[in-house]
């Protein structure tokens, strides 16, 4: 149990239900019949057993008895694009094919503002119906485009690490930016949204991936970053051989992909590097030495046909990575997808629930240095969580609650997706709630034989 003592004043909200939280890659805290208490700031004020817990918030907090169901983490997804939603499933081609074929023109269109802002309100929507509770996301060139996803994130409660997509070579003519605005504008953007209430918003200059920049604006991003403490770097690195190959022909001077970042100041604590599928034992040594996050997106590489993450390599160098859906490179925004993925991309090594359920949770929290405020259920964190109900997917048997909790783990794992998520809280307020076709919520809260020994109130 953790929580202080005493300190209840009669406003936390406590929920009841089996909590999974996890610890690292190996294990997590299991408590069957537990309860999280959610402050009214959003903060989680005590987790634990509710038989140690009730004495202290049984008398006037307002108590929300789950029933049968998992209260989690929320998920981390380490890397999405917003403006790529519309193009989910579309395939036929490898990473630079598909790039030209399918998502450049609907990144075109985010031009026009109303465009934007419908899909990125849709966007922000299924992230929370996925239980995602934060996203580490690129949006595209525009500037007003990136400034209404800000705002939209903002007004539906949602977390977020975005950034304006930064590209002045190698694109569509209507996809291509002068250097200097498009400097300029990110930093304009940085210095409107990082940090946004209480940091629930944060900015991360985006350079989408060398091959579409200039060495002026690698450099002078770099620079811009290296000036904006807290902020993150966010980019793709050595996704396909094809990429790798290219970037290798336009920077002749740089050892390695990484070593192209690295010479222009972009690799450090807070950057964050999508893919890193093609890496030798000098990039992880960098890496790992300079502290930076690898997001590695299973979905996306099995899609794309891009290529097997070297988990084992990764893990061995101690370098930080968690996981991310890549939509529309990943054809689906479930992170427990992704999960499943993680597993199933590598030929030859087992990927534990336990740690892929880390990796989508605290792990990824750790990689983007949230770990302090994020990715677990601990007193003093936010109150990012989801409600978890396996049995709402039909293939799920009905009485999976009822077995050992590794197999409810691995059950999630491996048939979960958004069916499972019965609703989503992103500091303490609910961003997403399950509702039947007759608008009312799916499973109305069942008086359940604990919740009558207990006593709470409604
Ligand atoms: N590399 C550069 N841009 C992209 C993108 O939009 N998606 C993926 N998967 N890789 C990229
Ligand atoms: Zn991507």
């Amino acid at each position: 149990m953790s929580g202080s003592s005493n300190n209840n004043d009669g406003s936390a909200t406590v929920y009841l239900g089996h909590v999974i939280d996890p610890v690292d890659e190996g294990n997590y805290r299991d408590i069957p019949d537990g309860a999280l208490v959610v402050s009214k700031t959003g903060k989680i004020e005590a987790v634990g057993k509710w038989s140690d817990l009730c004495k202290q918030y049984s008398t006037g907090c307002e108590i929300v008895d789950c029933g049968r169901k998992l209260i989690m983490p929320g998920l981390i997804d380490m890397h999405i694009h917003l403006p790529q939603v519309t193009q989910i499933g579309k395939s036929g081609d490898t990473l630079l094919g598909w790039l030209e074929k399918y998502i450049f023109p609907a990144e075109a269109r985010f031009k026009d503002l109303s465009h934007a802002e419908k899909i990125a309100a849709w966007f922000f929507d299924e992230l929370a119906c996925n239980g995602t509770t934060l996203a580490v996301i690129f949006t595209t060139i525009h500037k007003e485009a990136t400034d209404a996803a800000f705002r939209i994130a903002a007004q539906k409660g949602a977390r977020a690490i975005m950034g304006k997509v930064m590209m002045d070579k190698n694109a569509p003519g209507d996809l291509i930016e002068n250097t200097q605005n498009s400097l300029n504008e990110s930093e304009e953007l940085a210095n409107k949204w990082h940090g946004h209430d209480g940091g629930r918003l944060l900015y991360a200059f985006t350079p989408r991936f060398a091959v579409t920049a200039t060495d002026e604006l690698l450099d002078q991003c770099g620079k811009l970053w290296q000036n904006n403490p807290g902020t993150y770097m966010h980019t793709h690195l050595s996704e396909s051989a094809e990429e790798v190959k290219k970037v290798a022909a336009m920077f002749p001077q740089s050892r390695s992909y990484l070593d192209v970042y690295d010479r222009a100041g972009l690799v450090g604590s807070r950057s964050v590097f999508a893919h890193s599928i093609y890496l030798d034992e000098e990039d992880l040594q960098v890496m790992h030495k300079k502290n930076c996050a690898l997001a590695h997106c299973p979905s996306s590489n099995f899609f794309l046909k891009s290529g097997i993450f070297p988990i084992d390599r990764v893990k061995r160098a101690g370098v930080e990575f968690g996981l991310a859906s890549d939509v529309a490179g990943g054809p689906q925004m479930s992170m427990f997808g992704v999960m499943k993925d993680a597993n199933f991309i590598q030929p030859q090594i087992w990927i534990s629930p336990r740690e892929l359920f880390y990796r989508a949770t605290r792990g990824s929290a750790r990689a983007l240095k949230l770990e302090d405020q994020l990715g677990s259920l601990e007193a003093g964190k936010e109150a990012d969580f989801i409600i978890v109900d396996p049995t709402l997917k039909n293939a799920c048997p009905k009485d999976i609650l009822e077995h050992e909790t590794d197999e409810i783990l691995s059950t999630i794992v491996f048939i979960g997706d958004d069916r499972m998520i019965d609703s989503t809280y992103i500091r303490g307020r609910q961003v997403f709630k399950r509702q039947d076709v007759n608008g009312k919520a799916t499973k109305p809260q069942e008086e359940t034989e604990l919740h009558k020994v207990r006593g709470g109130k409604k």
